[in-house]
């Protein structure tokens, strides 16, 4: 009879360990699952910016941008210092650094940065004046993040995230209407 008993409570023991493991794998892969961080980049001061600048085109003209990421992850988000790249149909013609930041656990945080842009490599393409002409230039900004997924300050995710923005500066308002993506790579 006790030993029946025994086995009754090992079984009991045995499935409540089961649903523990299934209810903890499930929590890992819902709510702990690592999600990616929100980017957003919005180009600042191009209503103060000087026209005069691109007649001389071998100067390179920075431009403000205001980086915003917004970890939606249960652990901070860290990323190293990396560079993102500006192209304006197919060609690479700026460079935004990125300093390397900690992005605190369901927080935002706001950097300032500025893209060098080398007017040369801008002008130089023979879609600039026409698409000038048109009213609008449009660019795609890129940035890849070899950042770090930490969990409750035991487990660390590599978590390496791709951002791509669109922007298109209207030329008359000089109003840039931007829209970002990013995807997460585990
Ligand atoms: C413009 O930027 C490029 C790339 O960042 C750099 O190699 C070049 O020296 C810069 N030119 C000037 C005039 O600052
Ligand atoms: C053009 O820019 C370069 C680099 O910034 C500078 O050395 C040069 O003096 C400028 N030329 C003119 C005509 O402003
Ligand atoms: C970033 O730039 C904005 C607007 O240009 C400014 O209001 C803000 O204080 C700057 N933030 C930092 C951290 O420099
Ligand atoms: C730039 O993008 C906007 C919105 O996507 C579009 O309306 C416009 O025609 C584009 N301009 C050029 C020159 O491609």
């Amino acid at each position: 009879m006790a030993n029946k008993g025994l086995k009754i409570c090992l079984a009991m023991a045995l499935v409540l360990m089961i649903i523990v493991i299934i209810l903890t794998v499930a929590l890992f892969l819902t709510v702990f699952k690592p999600k990616e961080p929100n980017i957003m980049v919005q180009p600042v001061g191009l209503e103060h910016f000087d026209l005069s600048l691109l007649t001389n085109l071998t100067s390179n003209v920075s431009l403000g941008m205001v980086i915003t990421v917004e970890n939606p992850n249960y652990g901070s988000f860290e990323y190293p210092k990396a560079t993102g790249y500006v192209n304006f149909h197919d060609t690479i013609v700026g460079e935004v650094p990125i300093e390397g930041e900690s992005v605190p656990a369901r927080d935002q945080i706001t950097v300032n940065t500025s893209a060098n842009f080398m007017l040369q490599k801008l002008v130089a393409n023979s879609k600039f004046w026409s698409d000038i002409l048109s009213g609008s230039l449009n660019f795609t900004s890129t940035a890849a993040l070899p950042g770090k997924v930490h969990m409750f300050k035991i487990f660390k995710l590599k978590a390496t995230v791709y951002c791509t923005c669109d922007f298109s500066i209207n030329i008359a308002s000089r109003n840039v209407d931007s829209n970002c993506i990013s995807k997460i790579k585990l």
